[in-house]
């Protein structure tokens, strides 16, 4: 399973509803921790390996040795979310060696369903609210660097550019 790196369309594609929760998917999201895991991530959303469907998973260990701490999304919502915000440092496994500060609500609440369709809430707090705010955005098309702080933005200004040109010329080889 390839990361698929910005600016790839398919990173702004619209991902539709997980509606079948068969095998196929839980394959998909074992092979989405593995990818996640060999670029040293805490989480991942399916249109980052170019599957445009409401999944998600994340492990706020970043440890495939912690894998109780692995957590698997299929339709997330949040149900609520906190006034406090906090600004914090993020990256993205599509936006290799681009990071910056984000500013999220500290707290979320979320209603989603398991693997097998099973519905379930979820109160998440600081770093696991920030990382599934994060992966939560992707299944709407949303990319850490449209959230950055403007100080940031442009700090990474240069490094996009280079995905940019990095991303036409393989276009052009291919
Ligand atoms: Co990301």
């Amino acid at each position: 399973m390839d990361i698929v790196i910005y600016p790839d369309p398919r990173l702004r594609k619209k991902n539709a509803p997980v509606t079948t929760f068969d095998e196929s998917l839980g394959t998909a999201a074992r092979e989405m921790f593995e990818a996640m895991y060999a670029t040293s991530g805490v989480g991942l959303a399916a249109p980052q390996v170019g599957l445009n469907i409401r999944l998600l998973v994340y492990n706020p260990s970043g440890k495939a040795e912690h894998a109780e701490e692995e957590v698997v999304l299929c339709n997330p919502k949040i149900v609520f979310k906190s006034k406090d915000t906090e600004s914090g440092e993020e990256g993205c496994l599509s936006f290799p060696e681009v990071n910056g500060q984000v500013i999220r609500p500290l707290n979320v609440k979320v209603e989603a369903q398991n693997l097998q369709g099973d519905a379930f809430e979820l109160e998440l707090e600081d770093w696991d609210a920030r990382i599934f705010q994060h992966e939560l955005d992707h299944l709407d098309g949303i990319l850490f660097i449209d959230r950055m702080t403007p100080a940031s933005k442009s700090q990474a200004k240069p490094a996009l550019e280079d995905l940019v040109y990095d991303y036409k010329q393989n276009l052009a080889d291919s």
